[in-house]
Protein backbone atom coordinates (compact mmCIF):
# COMPACT_ATOMS: atom_id res chain seq x y z
CA UNK A 1 0.00 0.00 0.00
CA UNK A 2 1.41 3.64 -0.68
CA UNK A 3 2.33 5.30 2.17
CA UNK A 4 0.04 7.95 1.89
CA UNK A 5 -3.18 5.68 1.46
CA UNK A 6 -1.47 4.00 4.87
CA UNK A 7 -1.42 7.62 6.39
CA UNK A 8 -5.30 8.45 5.25
CA UNK A 9 -6.18 5.23 6.85
CA UNK A 10 -4.33 6.27 9.90
CA UNK A 11 -2.50 2.73 9.33
CA UNK A 12 1.20 1.70 9.51
CA UNK A 13 2.72 1.94 6.26
CA UNK A 14 4.21 -1.39 7.06
CA UNK A 15 0.56 -2.74 7.36
CA UNK A 16 -0.07 -2.97 3.60
CA UNK A 17 -2.59 -6.26 4.38
CA UNK A 18 -5.03 -4.13 6.38
CA UNK A 19 -7.30 -2.16 4.10
CA UNK A 20 -7.59 -5.27 2.00
CA UNK A 21 -8.71 -7.20 5.01
CA UNK A 22 -11.77 -5.87 5.79
CA UNK A 23 -14.60 -7.34 4.50
CA UNK A 24 -15.95 -6.56 1.11
CA UNK A 25 -19.11 -7.69 0.40
CA UNK A 26 -22.33 -9.55 2.19
CA UNK A 27 -25.78 -10.80 1.36
CA UNK A 28 -28.86 -9.88 3.22
CA UNK A 29 -31.07 -12.98 3.57
CA UNK A 30 -29.44 -15.31 1.35
CA UNK A 31 -30.39 -13.36 -1.75
CA UNK A 32 -29.63 -9.69 -1.65
CA UNK A 33 -26.04 -8.92 -2.31
CA UNK A 34 -24.38 -5.74 -0.70
CA UNK A 35 -21.34 -5.43 -2.52
CA UNK A 36 -19.56 -3.68 -1.69
CA UNK A 37 -20.91 -3.26 1.88
CA UNK A 38 -20.75 0.45 2.15
CA UNK A 39 -24.64 1.92 1.78
CA UNK A 40 -26.08 5.15 1.03
CA UNK A 41 -27.84 5.70 4.91
CA UNK A 42 -31.71 7.23 4.37
CA UNK A 43 -32.18 10.11 5.25
CA UNK A 44 -35.83 11.90 5.47
CA UNK A 45 -36.11 15.09 3.06
CA UNK A 46 -32.56 14.17 0.79
CA UNK A 47 -32.67 10.10 0.05
CA UNK A 48 -35.20 10.68 -2.66
CA UNK A 49 -35.06 8.67 -6.29
CA UNK A 50 -33.45 11.91 -7.64
CA UNK A 51 -30.69 11.50 -5.16
CA UNK A 52 -30.32 7.99 -4.75
CA UNK A 53 -29.85 8.03 -8.29
CA UNK A 54 -27.49 10.76 -8.39
CA UNK A 55 -25.49 9.05 -5.68
CA UNK A 56 -24.59 6.05 -7.67
CA UNK A 57 -24.23 7.82 -11.23
CA UNK A 58 -21.49 9.46 -9.21
CA UNK A 59 -19.92 6.41 -8.02
CA UNK A 60 -20.15 3.76 -10.38
CA UNK A 61 -20.13 0.23 -8.50
CA UNK A 62 -19.17 1.69 -5.16
CA UNK A 63 -22.71 2.05 -3.30
CA UNK A 64 -23.79 -1.79 -2.39
CA UNK A 65 -26.76 -0.26 -1.74
CA UNK A 66 -29.50 2.44 -0.81
CA UNK A 67 -31.89 2.94 1.27
CA UNK A 68 -35.53 5.44 1.02
CA UNK A 69 -36.28 7.89 3.49
CA UNK A 70 -38.86 6.38 5.65
CA UNK A 71 -42.09 6.19 4.35
CA UNK A 72 -45.18 6.25 6.18
CA UNK A 73 -47.30 3.05 6.75
CA UNK A 74 -50.16 5.43 7.66
CA UNK A 75 -49.79 7.30 4.71
CA UNK A 76 -49.78 4.76 2.70
CA UNK A 77 -52.82 2.47 4.02
CA UNK A 78 -54.91 6.26 3.57
CA UNK A 79 -53.37 5.68 -0.03
CA UNK A 80 -51.88 9.47 0.26
CA UNK A 81 -50.64 10.38 -2.75
CA UNK A 82 -47.28 11.69 -1.89
CA UNK A 83 -46.57 8.58 0.12
CA UNK A 84 -46.96 6.48 -2.40
CA UNK A 85 -44.65 8.87 -4.32
CA UNK A 86 -41.80 7.99 -2.24
CA UNK A 87 -41.81 4.37 -3.70
CA UNK A 88 -41.05 5.73 -6.73
CA UNK A 89 -37.81 4.40 -8.03
CA UNK A 90 -35.13 3.78 -10.81
CA UNK A 91 -33.81 0.43 -11.61
CA UNK A 92 -30.39 1.85 -11.69
CA UNK A 93 -30.65 2.47 -7.95
CA UNK A 94 -30.99 -1.63 -7.33
CA UNK A 95 -30.78 -3.00 -5.12
CA UNK A 96 -33.12 -0.39 -2.87
CA UNK A 97 -33.98 -0.99 0.48
CA UNK A 98 -37.44 0.90 1.38
CA UNK A 99 -37.93 1.75 5.03
CA UNK A 100 -41.22 1.79 6.28
CA UNK A 101 -42.03 3.42 9.66
CA UNK A 102 -45.24 3.07 11.81
CA UNK A 103 -46.49 0.77 14.54
CA UNK A 104 -49.33 -1.39 13.70
CA UNK A 105 -48.33 -4.74 12.64
CA UNK A 106 -51.41 -5.50 10.24
CA UNK A 107 -50.52 -2.01 8.90
CA UNK A 108 -46.64 -2.49 8.35
CA UNK A 109 -47.76 -5.87 6.74
CA UNK A 110 -49.83 -4.03 4.11
CA UNK A 111 -47.47 -1.29 3.74
CA UNK A 112 -44.49 -3.98 3.02
CA UNK A 113 -46.63 -6.09 0.70
CA UNK A 114 -47.36 -3.25 -1.42
CA UNK A 115 -43.27 -2.13 -1.36
CA UNK A 116 -42.89 -5.23 -2.27
CA UNK A 117 -44.79 -5.25 -5.42
CA UNK A 118 -43.24 -2.21 -6.32
CA UNK A 119 -39.90 -3.17 -6.74
CA UNK A 120 -38.31 -2.98 -3.28
CA UNK A 121 -35.31 -5.40 -2.36
CA UNK A 122 -35.35 -5.26 0.84
CA UNK A 123 -37.95 -3.80 3.68
CA UNK A 124 -36.64 -2.12 6.60
CA UNK A 125 -38.07 -1.26 9.88
CA UNK A 126 -37.47 2.19 11.46
CA UNK A 127 -36.49 2.14 14.76
CA UNK A 128 -34.69 5.03 15.17
CA UNK A 129 -36.63 8.15 14.40
CA UNK A 130 -36.23 10.16 17.32
CA UNK A 131 -38.89 12.96 15.90
CA UNK A 132 -41.97 13.35 18.59
CA UNK A 133 -44.26 13.16 15.53
CA UNK A 134 -43.32 9.96 14.89
CA UNK A 135 -42.31 8.79 18.00
CA UNK A 136 -45.49 9.43 20.12
CA UNK A 137 -47.30 7.45 17.43
CA UNK A 138 -45.41 4.62 18.74
CA UNK A 139 -42.98 4.15 15.52
CA UNK A 140 -39.36 5.25 15.30
CA UNK A 141 -37.32 4.94 18.45
CA UNK A 142 -40.20 4.33 20.70
CA UNK A 143 -40.07 0.62 19.12
CA UNK A 144 -36.52 0.33 21.11
CA UNK A 145 -38.97 0.21 24.43
CA UNK A 146 -41.76 -1.76 22.99
CA UNK A 147 -40.05 -5.11 22.14
CA UNK A 148 -43.10 -6.76 21.50
CA UNK A 149 -44.82 -4.92 19.36
CA UNK A 150 -41.73 -4.91 17.20
CA UNK A 151 -41.70 -8.58 17.41
CA UNK A 152 -45.47 -8.89 16.23
CA UNK A 153 -44.64 -5.98 13.14
CA UNK A 154 -41.51 -8.18 12.18
CA UNK A 155 -43.75 -11.27 12.32
CA UNK A 156 -46.52 -9.66 10.07
CA UNK A 157 -43.81 -9.13 7.64
CA UNK A 158 -42.67 -12.72 8.06
CA UNK A 159 -46.33 -13.14 7.03
CA UNK A 160 -46.47 -11.29 3.76
CA UNK A 161 -43.10 -10.71 2.32
CA UNK A 162 -40.81 -13.20 0.08
CA UNK A 163 -37.88 -10.53 -0.18
CA UNK A 164 -35.72 -10.22 3.66
CA UNK A 165 -36.66 -8.48 5.84
CA UNK A 166 -34.18 -6.10 8.29
CA UNK A 167 -34.22 -3.21 10.92
CA UNK A 168 -32.26 0.02 11.61
CA UNK A 169 -32.06 0.42 15.19
CA UNK A 170 -30.55 3.40 17.71
CA UNK A 171 -28.09 2.38 20.83
CA UNK A 172 -31.56 2.78 23.07
CA UNK A 173 -33.65 4.93 24.35
CA UNK A 174 -31.32 6.54 26.72
CA UNK A 175 -28.44 6.35 28.54
CA UNK A 176 -30.05 4.44 30.79
CA UNK A 177 -31.46 2.16 28.51
CA UNK A 178 -28.53 1.43 26.03
CA UNK A 179 -30.21 -1.49 24.63
CA UNK A 180 -29.21 -2.01 21.21
CA UNK A 181 -27.80 -5.68 22.03
CA UNK A 182 -30.60 -6.66 23.19
CA UNK A 183 -33.23 -5.42 20.48
CA UNK A 184 -30.84 -6.80 18.03
CA UNK A 185 -31.18 -9.85 19.47
CA UNK A 186 -35.18 -9.75 19.81
CA UNK A 187 -35.31 -8.91 15.68
CA UNK A 188 -32.86 -11.82 14.21
CA UNK A 189 -35.25 -13.93 16.33
CA UNK A 190 -37.89 -12.83 14.49
CA UNK A 191 -36.39 -12.81 11.16
CA UNK A 192 -34.68 -9.97 10.65
CA UNK A 193 -32.14 -10.88 7.61
CA UNK A 194 -30.17 -7.61 8.90
CA UNK A 195 -29.40 -4.91 11.66
CA UNK A 196 -28.33 -1.50 10.88
CA UNK A 197 -27.28 0.46 13.86
CA UNK A 198 -26.44 3.99 14.39
CA UNK A 199 -25.09 4.05 17.24
CA UNK A 200 -26.80 7.24 19.07
CA UNK A 201 -29.83 7.18 21.40
CA UNK A 202 -33.02 8.92 21.20
CA UNK A 203 -32.50 11.30 23.43
CA UNK A 204 -29.01 11.83 22.35
CA UNK A 205 -30.68 12.74 19.06
CA UNK A 206 -27.30 14.05 16.77
CA UNK A 207 -25.23 15.20 19.68
CA UNK A 208 -22.05 13.36 20.82
CA UNK A 209 -20.78 10.84 19.02
CA UNK A 210 -22.44 7.66 17.47
CA UNK A 211 -21.08 4.39 19.89
CA UNK A 212 -19.22 1.96 17.81
CA UNK A 213 -18.07 -0.11 20.98
CA UNK A 214 -22.06 -0.93 21.23
CA UNK A 215 -22.70 -1.56 17.41
CA UNK A 216 -19.46 -4.28 17.96
CA UNK A 217 -21.30 -5.48 20.83
CA UNK A 218 -24.56 -5.80 18.84
CA UNK A 219 -22.08 -7.40 15.84
CA UNK A 220 -20.97 -10.50 18.19
CA UNK A 221 -24.48 -10.77 19.87
CA UNK A 222 -26.22 -11.75 16.37
CA UNK A 223 -25.25 -14.37 13.50
CA UNK A 224 -27.23 -11.41 10.58
CA UNK A 225 -24.84 -9.05 9.09
CA UNK A 226 -24.62 -5.78 11.68
CA UNK A 227 -24.36 -2.44 9.76
CA UNK A 228 -23.06 0.23 11.39
CA UNK A 229 -23.23 3.95 11.38
CA UNK A 230 -22.39 6.73 12.44
CA UNK A 231 -20.53 9.55 12.17
CA UNK A 232 -18.35 8.45 8.98
CA UNK A 233 -16.95 11.76 8.23
CA UNK A 234 -13.94 10.72 5.33
CA UNK A 235 -13.86 7.77 3.24
CA UNK A 236 -11.06 6.73 5.54
CA UNK A 237 -13.39 6.34 8.45
CA UNK A 238 -15.37 3.89 6.46
CA UNK A 239 -12.06 1.37 6.32
CA UNK A 240 -11.33 2.05 10.00
CA UNK A 241 -14.78 1.33 10.92
CA UNK A 242 -14.71 -1.90 9.31
CA UNK A 243 -11.73 -2.72 10.61
CA UNK A 244 -11.79 -2.08 14.04
CA UNK A 245 -15.46 -2.99 14.78
CA UNK A 246 -16.13 -6.06 13.04
CA UNK A 247 -19.08 -4.88 11.09
CA UNK A 248 -20.22 -6.30 7.54
CA UNK A 249 -20.99 -3.11 6.42
CA UNK A 250 -21.29 0.66 6.85
CA UNK A 251 -23.76 3.52 6.13
CA UNK A 252 -23.05 6.89 5.55
CA UNK A 253 -25.20 9.39 5.71
CA UNK A 254 -24.98 13.15 6.02
CA UNK A 255 -21.29 12.55 4.55
CA UNK A 256 -23.06 11.89 1.63
CA UNK A 257 -24.47 14.83 1.32
CA UNK A 258 -21.53 16.80 1.58
CA UNK A 259 -19.35 14.79 -1.10
CA UNK A 260 -22.30 12.92 -2.53
CA UNK A 261 -18.94 11.03 -4.23
CA UNK A 262 -17.50 9.80 -0.80
CA UNK A 263 -18.61 6.04 -1.90
CA UNK A 264 -15.85 6.42 -5.18
CA UNK A 265 -13.11 7.59 -2.74
CA UNK A 266 -14.19 4.66 -0.56
CA UNK A 267 -13.45 2.24 -3.50
CA UNK A 268 -10.12 4.05 -4.14
CA UNK A 269 -8.42 3.88 -0.96
CA UNK A 270 -9.60 -0.05 -0.61
CA UNK A 271 -7.65 0.09 -4.23
CA UNK A 272 -4.84 1.14 -2.57
CA UNK A 273 -5.65 4.71 -4.29
CA UNK A 274 -5.22 8.42 -3.65
CA UNK A 275 -8.76 9.68 -4.01
CA UNK A 276 -9.02 12.56 -6.59
CA UNK A 277 -9.87 15.79 -4.38
CA UNK A 278 -12.98 17.07 -6.23
CA UNK A 279 -13.30 20.87 -7.43
CA UNK A 280 -15.13 23.65 -6.95
CA UNK A 281 -16.60 23.53 -10.30
CA UNK A 282 -17.38 19.86 -10.13
CA UNK A 283 -19.39 20.54 -6.82
CA UNK A 284 -21.61 23.07 -8.06
CA UNK A 285 -22.26 20.81 -11.84
CA UNK A 286 -23.43 18.01 -9.21
CA UNK A 287 -26.00 20.27 -7.07
CA UNK A 288 -26.94 21.92 -10.69
CA UNK A 289 -27.37 18.21 -11.89
CA UNK A 290 -29.70 17.78 -8.48
CA UNK A 291 -31.83 20.46 -9.27
CA UNK A 292 -32.33 19.90 -12.89
CA UNK A 293 -33.75 16.62 -11.85
CA UNK A 294 -35.61 17.13 -9.54
CA UNK A 295 -36.97 20.47 -11.72
CA UNK A 296 -38.03 17.28 -14.14
CA UNK A 297 -39.41 14.41 -12.27
CA UNK A 298 -41.00 16.29 -8.79
CA UNK A 299 -44.27 17.90 -9.39
CA UNK A 300 -43.60 21.64 -9.01
CA UNK A 301 -45.37 21.98 -5.49
CA UNK A 302 -42.88 19.97 -3.92
CA UNK A 303 -39.70 20.18 -6.65
CA UNK A 304 -38.89 23.81 -5.12
CA UNK A 305 -38.76 23.13 -1.45
CA UNK A 306 -36.72 19.97 -1.81
CA UNK A 307 -34.12 21.48 -4.23
CA UNK A 308 -33.61 24.45 -1.80
CA UNK A 309 -33.38 21.97 1.61
CA UNK A 310 -30.72 20.12 -0.90
CA UNK A 311 -29.12 22.53 -2.36
CA UNK A 312 -28.20 24.61 1.05
CA UNK A 313 -26.98 21.88 2.56
CA UNK A 314 -24.81 20.64 -0.34
CA UNK A 315 -23.31 24.34 -0.38
CA UNK A 316 -23.08 24.82 3.42
CA UNK A 317 -19.42 22.91 3.09
CA UNK A 318 -18.14 25.69 0.47
CA UNK A 319 -15.93 27.50 2.19
CA UNK A 320 -17.01 31.43 1.39
CA UNK A 321 -20.58 29.71 0.58
CA UNK A 322 -22.64 31.42 2.95
CA UNK A 323 -24.04 34.25 0.79
CA UNK A 324 -24.56 31.30 -2.41
CA UNK A 325 -26.83 30.09 0.19
CA UNK A 326 -28.51 32.92 1.26
CA UNK A 327 -29.49 33.64 -2.68
CA UNK A 328 -30.78 30.20 -3.24
CA UNK A 329 -32.97 30.06 -0.32
CA UNK A 330 -34.27 33.19 -1.78
CA UNK A 331 -34.79 32.16 -5.20
CA UNK A 332 -38.08 31.64 -6.51
CA UNK A 333 -37.52 28.50 -9.09
CA UNK A 334 -35.11 25.94 -9.71
CA UNK A 335 -34.57 27.93 -13.28
CA UNK A 336 -33.48 31.06 -11.22
CA UNK A 337 -31.55 29.01 -8.57
CA UNK A 338 -29.32 27.34 -11.55
CA UNK A 339 -29.10 30.97 -12.83
CA UNK A 340 -27.39 31.57 -9.76
CA UNK A 341 -24.94 28.20 -9.92
CA UNK A 342 -23.89 29.22 -13.10
CA UNK A 343 -22.88 32.82 -12.10
CA UNK A 344 -21.19 31.35 -8.56
CA UNK A 345 -19.11 28.83 -11.18
CA UNK A 346 -18.23 31.72 -13.94
CA UNK A 347 -17.26 34.07 -10.39
CA UNK A 348 -15.25 31.67 -8.04
CA UNK A 349 -15.56 32.53 -4.65
CA UNK A 350 -13.60 29.96 -2.92
CA UNK A 351 -9.89 29.86 -1.67
CA UNK A 352 -7.60 29.79 -4.56
CA UNK A 353 -6.79 25.95 -3.83
CA UNK A 354 -9.97 25.06 -5.11
CA UNK A 355 -10.88 22.74 -2.25
CA UNK A 356 -14.29 22.34 -0.38
CA UNK A 357 -13.82 19.86 1.86
CA UNK A 358 -15.27 20.54 5.48
CA UNK A 359 -16.23 18.53 8.19
CA UNK A 360 -19.87 17.87 7.71
CA UNK A 361 -21.03 16.66 11.23
CA UNK A 362 -22.21 20.34 12.01
CA UNK A 363 -25.46 20.10 14.77
CA UNK A 364 -27.23 22.77 13.13
CA UNK A 365 -26.92 20.33 9.49
CA UNK A 366 -29.64 18.24 10.45
CA UNK A 367 -33.00 20.42 11.35
CA UNK A 368 -35.68 18.65 13.26
CA UNK A 369 -35.64 15.12 10.68
CA UNK A 370 -34.72 11.55 11.44
C1 LIG B 1 -31.32 14.77 7.69
C2 LIG B 1 -31.33 13.36 8.21
C3 LIG B 1 -32.42 12.55 7.98
C4 LIG B 1 -32.44 11.24 8.46
N1 LIG B 1 -33.50 10.44 8.18
C5 LIG B 1 -33.48 9.12 8.55
C6 LIG B 1 -34.53 8.25 8.15
O1 LIG B 1 -35.48 8.62 7.44
N2 LIG B 1 -34.45 6.95 8.58
C7 LIG B 1 -33.41 6.48 9.35
O2 LIG B 1 -33.39 5.31 9.71
N3 LIG B 1 -32.39 7.30 9.70
C8 LIG B 1 -32.41 8.59 9.30
N4 LIG B 1 -31.35 9.40 9.61
C9 LIG B 1 -30.18 8.82 10.34
C10 LIG B 1 -29.10 8.39 9.35
O3 LIG B 1 -29.52 7.32 8.55
C11 LIG B 1 -27.81 7.98 10.10
O4 LIG B 1 -28.05 6.84 10.88
C12 LIG B 1 -27.28 9.10 11.00
O5 LIG B 1 -27.32 10.35 10.33
C13 LIG B 1 -25.84 8.84 11.45
O6 LIG B 1 -25.01 8.66 10.35
P1 LIG B 1 -24.08 9.83 9.71
O7 LIG B 1 -23.21 10.36 10.81
O8 LIG B 1 -23.34 9.11 8.63
O9 LIG B 1 -24.99 10.89 9.19
C14 LIG B 1 -31.33 10.72 9.18
C15 LIG B 1 -30.22 11.55 9.39
C16 LIG B 1 -30.21 12.85 8.91
C17 LIG B 1 -29.00 13.69 9.14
Amino acid sequence: MERSVAAALSLPASDASAARDVPTAFTIGGRVRVAPNVILAPMSGITDSVYRALVKDLNPGAVGLVVTELVSIEGLARKDLRTFRMLRHVPRERPLSIQLFGSDPARMGEAAAIAEQLGADVIDVNCGCPVPKVVKRGGGAELMRQGPVLAAILRALRGVLSIPYTVKIRAGWDDDSRNAVEIARLAEGEGAAMIAVHGRTRVQLYTGRSDWDLIADVKRAVRVPVVGSGDIEQAADALTRLRTSGVDGVMIGRAALAQPWIFREVAALRDGAVPMAVTLAERLATIDVVLARLDAELPPESALGRARGLACRMVKFVRGGAALRESLTRAPSIVAMRALLARAADEPFESPDGATHVPPTDSSFIGSTC
